[in-house]
């Protein structure tokens, strides 16, 4: 945005925070959506309006991010499976060996007598991280799994 617009008239002032100077924008929209947005952000204890659209933006943009073919994301992936099952225990071991330099660290839970509980934390391009994902997810007799992406947090401020 062109924050030039503004010569000849008063100049825009802006608030420094930690990071950098910040910036007012007004949004205009249907009242009974705000309603609701506010209804939605008092049950998820924001502060106030303002810390939720950040929030917002932020998932969008990690969203964005890993749109990206180049740009280096985080995430968990997160497994649910009966280590009984030998060939799935080995499968997943040997896939999780194969991709040792994007998994930088992994939790193993012993849920009950047969179910384990495994969240993998991942690092590097989203293609590789997705397609990892798919594989261990994909895998037989996986019961449950999920990628979560994030990403460093570098650029969100
Ligand atoms: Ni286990």
């Amino acid at each position: 945005m062109d924050d030039d617009r503004n010569n000849g008239k008063k100049k825009r002032s802006f608030a420094l925070s930690a990071h950098g100077k910040m910036m007012r924008f007004g949004i205009s929209a249907d009242a009974r959506l705000i309603e609701k947005f506010d209804g939605m952000i008092v049950e998820k204890s924001y502060a106030n309006r303002s810390e939720a659209i950040r929030d917002l933006i932020r998932d969008q943009l990690v969203e964005f991010a890993w749109t990206k073919n180049s740009e280096d994301v985080i995430g968990t992936i997160t497994l649910v499976y009966n280590h009984e099952l030998k060939e799935l225990t080995e499968k997943l071991t040997e896939l999780e060996h194969k991709n040792h330099t994007n998994i930088i660290s992994s939790v193993h839970v012993h849920l009950d007598d047969h179910s384990c509980l495994e969240v993998l934390i991942v690092r590097g391009k989203s293609p590789e991280i997705k397609d990892i994902s798919y594989k261990l997810i994909g895998t037989r007799g996986v019961k449950h799994g999920k990628l979560t992406m994030t990403t460093s947090g570098a650029e969100l401020y």
